[in-house]
């Protein structure tokens, strides 16, 4: 699950064509199981799916098993970052991911390569611009602004070093090189949000000669936001809330000076990380029931429900599958770098073609299956205000808690997984959770039991979030519901809706853009 704001932010870099790489194939791994291989041929004879046959196999014992797996890999980035995480990037620029992550798409593609021909597996390598800070500071007149932040993918200052100047309120709202006064070179700059992205006000801060900016909010909190795709002018910029802000503006437009200390130890860099695709080689390849997961973590911590939950149950439902016959053909991903703002997700929609984006009939997203203090959540998706189907998917969810005796609950549909990218592209879509940081109602706690007024995920986006931060019981719940969601519209469509011609169906959240890295926000 995306955070909401991001301090470590990525962008996809500006022009790069899908890229597939054949798989490195075999691993040696010490967890490979000796499986019978599938060739395409006898996978036409195997036993058609069905519903009950396929949930029947899936046991919380499995998910266990496997998410043990997936603790030792993310202890490998144990030497590099101080503790486990599944997190992208590395601090060695030559590294292809962190160790945590690399290995669990290794662990993945090496499950999958099990399967022999079964599925038709690809790598999708993609470029994402990885931006750290390590330490900032902003000190205006003898005050440190209460809510100051760095922009996500900052330069630093200088040298890394702190920058000194007068503060010098900008014209307008920046997005012009004529609203910098002439004083801008050799100071840091306050400019007003708002018009124009936070990069175009960074990068005409630069090429003002300005040593660092300071953008402000409109409204009185903080302001969070990405620089995006790199410029060379870009200089170090920080947020602040509209109420320090304004009160710094009215100083300066009344003729007060004051003076600045900025400091921002940061750094941006070009990395690749990889999303893994695999389509059952059976099935009508013109209609595709799609599904997925991610296979990044945080790098504060392990990820295990985060989505280490998620991604071993499609796994899990991917491996199971294999013993059945399909009618229509099941693709399932596991995207990269969805907490860095749904980067792997967006770039997979987004080198779509026309023609193969209408192949795919839904996409089901599966993003913390086992919280803790789990609530049994369903995407609140409707065909009023997402493509046509997705209302569909929502009550094949209903109809399976419902049969199960299970309550269950909507939560927004608010562009928040992977599944935003689809939905914003014509795709029906929807998908399941079980909660991240939201607090648990007291009328959750009688529908669910666990815990009111604490965090369905107390570890979320934590250290913590480890081997014992899975609820098994909510995980195999779950990961039933989605072997049922795929051998429904692995048999058939029957009944669900046709894609429409239009590709990009008005959306609710269309205007919202708060957990996409790439995305600039105005
Ligand atoms: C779900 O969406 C419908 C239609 O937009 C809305 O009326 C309803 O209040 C939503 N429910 C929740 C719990 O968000
Ligand atoms: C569902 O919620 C009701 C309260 O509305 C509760 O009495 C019941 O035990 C819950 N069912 C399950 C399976 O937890
Ligand atoms: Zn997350």
């Amino acid at each position: 699950m995306a955070r909401l704001t991001l301090v470590t932010a990525l962008a996809l870099t500006g022009s790069s064509s899908a890229l597939q790489i054949p798989l490195q194939l075999p691993f040696d791994t010490p967890w490979t199981s000796h499986r019978h291989v599938v060739t395409a041929d006898e996978a036409g004879k195997l036993p058609l799916v069905d519903s009950e046959t396929l949930q029947s196999k899936i046991s919380s014992h499995a998910l266990e098993s496997r998410s043990k797996v997936l603790y030792d890999i993310a202890r490998k980035a144990e030497e590099e970052y101080g503790h486990p995480t599944r997190v992208i990037g590395s601090a060695d620029a030559h590294v292809f991911g962190g160790p945590g992550h690399d290995g669990t798409i290794s662990y993945i593609t090496s499950v999958l390569a099990e399967l022999g021909s079964y599925y038709d597996v690809s790598s999708q390598v993609f470029p994402a611009v990885t931006g750290h800070v390590s330490e900032s500071r902003l000190v205006i007149g003898d005050e440190v602004p209460r809510s100051a932040s760095p922009m996500g993918l900052t330069p630093p200052t200088r040298d890394n070093e702190p920058v000194y100047g007068d503060l010098i309120l900008v014209g307008n709202e920046g997005c012009e090189p004529s609203d910098f006064p002439s004083e801008a070179e050799g100071n840091i700059v306050l400019i007003k949000r708002g018009t124009c992205p936070f990069g175009t006000k960074s990068e005409n801060s630069g090429k003002a000669g300005a040593l660092a900016a300071v953008v402000y909010n409109t409204d009185p909190e903080v302001v969070h936001g990405t620089l995006g795709t790199p410029s060379p002018h870009h200089v170090a910029t920080f947020g602040i809330g509209g109420e320090e802000g304004e009160k710094y503006a009215k100083k300066l437009r009344e003729g007060e000076s004051l003076d600045a200390i900025a400091y921002m130890d940061a750094e941006v860099r070009i990395i690749t990380t990889t999303n893994i695709l695999a389509q059952t080689s059976g099935g009508d390849p013109d209609n595709c029931v799609m599904l997925g997961a991610h296979s990044d973590s945080v790098a504060e911590g392990p990820g295990i429900n985060d989505d280490g939950s998620g991604s071993l149950s499609i796994l899990e439902v991917a491996v199971q599958l294999a013993s059945f016959r399909v009618n229509n053909c099941v693709r399932f991903a596991w995207w990269s770098a969805e907490e860095e703002g749904l980067l792997g997700s967006d770039y997979y929609v987004s080198v779509l073609s026309e023609e193969e984006n209408r192949k795919i009939r839904l996409f089901m997203d599966y993003d913390m299956m086992a919280s803790p203090n789990y609530a049994y959540q369903i995407y609140n998706a409707t065909n009023e205000e997402n493509p046509t189907g997705s209302a569909e998917l929502k009550e094949l969810y209903v109809d399976w808690y419902e049969s199960q005796g299970l309550n269950y609950t909507f939560i927004p549909f608010d562009g928040r997984s992977d599944y935003d990218a689809f939905i914003r592209n014509g795709i029906p879509g929807g998908g399941i959770a079980t909660g991240a940081e939201g607090v648990k109602t007291k009328d959750e706690e009688e529908l669910f039991g666990g815990k009111a007024g604490d965090w369905y995920d107390p570890c979320y986006h934590q250290l913590c979030d480890d081997l014992s931060n899975v609820d098994l019981e909510a995980w195999e719940v779950n990961t039933k519901l989605i072997a049922h969601s795929v051998a429904t519209y692995a048999v058939s469509f029957e009944g669900f809706p046709k894609r429409t011609d239009e590709l990009v169906k008005r959306n609710a959240y269309t205007g919202r853009t708060k957990y996409h890295g790439p995305k600039l926000v105005v």
